[in-house]
């Protein structure tokens, strides 16, 4: 006892005061297992020397995303992107983390990223091309709040210089899609078709598996959406919200409202608890604001994969064809039953 480190005898008096006996905030977890020995064996090498290069890249986005305030990276850019959308310095920095990365790994032929106007082609012996949201929920980064990376890889379909036909696959043909978020931890979340998995970046700046096999809930109690548009929504989706918020033992409800306004973050929520995420068009309208190509579709395979749902109001949103590169589309995702109830008021349009 007498050459117990403080950091021991912390331990210890943490242990007596909370009765805890399995768990120490001091000793190191079980054998983990890394997001590179998780690949191993699973795909072809070309798409798991994409995916670590993504994995590199979002751990030094990390860095930036941690010491922003150090390092004159908040606030504007001082211009907009292709789709007139105010640019933060943390998007470009983002934006360019990513593509450098991707640059030196054999296998990625293009990148489609929302801060680019058109297709960057890069490797033409690359079997696959990536499309990437590189910084999501901008409105965050000043705040310190969650934000995230989203992604998706297609395996090509042409050879040569990689082009936009490479980009017009649906998203029930996407080889691997995740994202990363940015949150009090660094979680990157992972489906390559066969269910979906988290992984916790280390201190060591590797990614470690820390939610295996996640499963979301049929049901759930929470819905998200910003509120403040509702006078904006079709009328079926305002009976929707105020069912959400009546009171009925039978269903638990009222649901709880939770809004991040970072995609990430609130799927991440979605996915482990259970609810709904919306982001529908405005009245008269089919398009919503979120991206089909590096946001919606790589979300909607996470959740599908994870047991969920993801629609667009009319159809899976993993059965729309792309269009065009920055395409937009309604969404409603997260637990099934949820999502379906969502869309049964959609469609009626009768006010609750
Ligand atoms: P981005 O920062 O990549 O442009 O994405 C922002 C998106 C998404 O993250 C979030 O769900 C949504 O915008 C929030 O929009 P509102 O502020 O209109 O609610
Ligand atoms: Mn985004
Ligand atoms: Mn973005």
């Amino acid at each position: 006892m007498r050459n117990a480190t403080s950091a021991q005898r912390l331990d210890r008096a943490t242990k007596k005061t909370h009765k805890i006996h399995a768990f120490s905030y001091f000793s190191p977890m079980n054998k983990e297992t890394s997001f590179a020995d998780f690949l191993k064996g699973e795909n072809s090498i070309q798409l798991n020397s994409v995916l670590e290069a993504i994995a590199d890249a979002t751990a030094a986005i990390h860095q930036k995303v941690a010491y922003a305030g150090l390092n004159d990276s908040t606030g504007t850019a001082g211009s907009t992107n292709v789709q007139g959308e105010e640019v933060q310095k943390l998007d470009l920095i983002a934006n360019d983390i990513i593509v450098a990365h991707l640059q030196k790994t054999a296998g990625c032929a293009a990148v489609v990223s929302e801060e680019t106007d058109g297709v960057l082609p890069l490797d033409n012996d690359g079997e696959y091309v990536v499309a990437v949201d590189p910084l999501d929920g901008s409105s965050n980064i000043d705040i310190a709040a969650p934000i995230g990376t989203i992604f998706a890889i297609w395996k090509r379909t042409t050879t040569g210089t990689a082009n936009d036909k490479d980009f017009m696959q649906k998203g029930n043909a996407v080889a691997a899609a995740g994202y990363v978020l940015f949150g009090s931890s660094t979680i990157l979340v992972l489906s390559t078709g066969k269910g979906t998995n988290g992984f916790t970046l280390d201190a060591s700046g590797k990614y470690q598996l820390s939610h295996p096999a996640i499963s979301i809930k049929k049901e759930g109690k929470i819905y998200s959406v910003n509120q403040g548009n509702a006078s904006k929504f079709d009328e079926g989706l305002q009976s929707f919200i105020a069912w959400c918020t009546q009171t009925d033992k039978a269903t638990s409800r009222p649901y709880s409202l939770r809004y991040i306004g970072s995609m990430v973050g609130d799927l991440h929520r979605t996915l482990l608890k259970g609810g709904i995420f919306f982001y529908p068009a405005n009245k008269g309208e089919t398009k919503g604001k979120l991206r089909l190509l590096y946001e919606c579709i790589p979300m909607a395979y996470l959740v599908t994969q994870a047991g969920g749902a993801a629609s667009d109001g009319n159809q899976s949103i993993l059965d729309l064809q792309p269009t065009e590169i920055h395409e937009r589309t309604a969404i409603f995702i997260g637990s099934e039953n949820t999502v379906n109830t969502c869309l049964k008021f959609l469609k009626t349009e009768v006010l609750a």
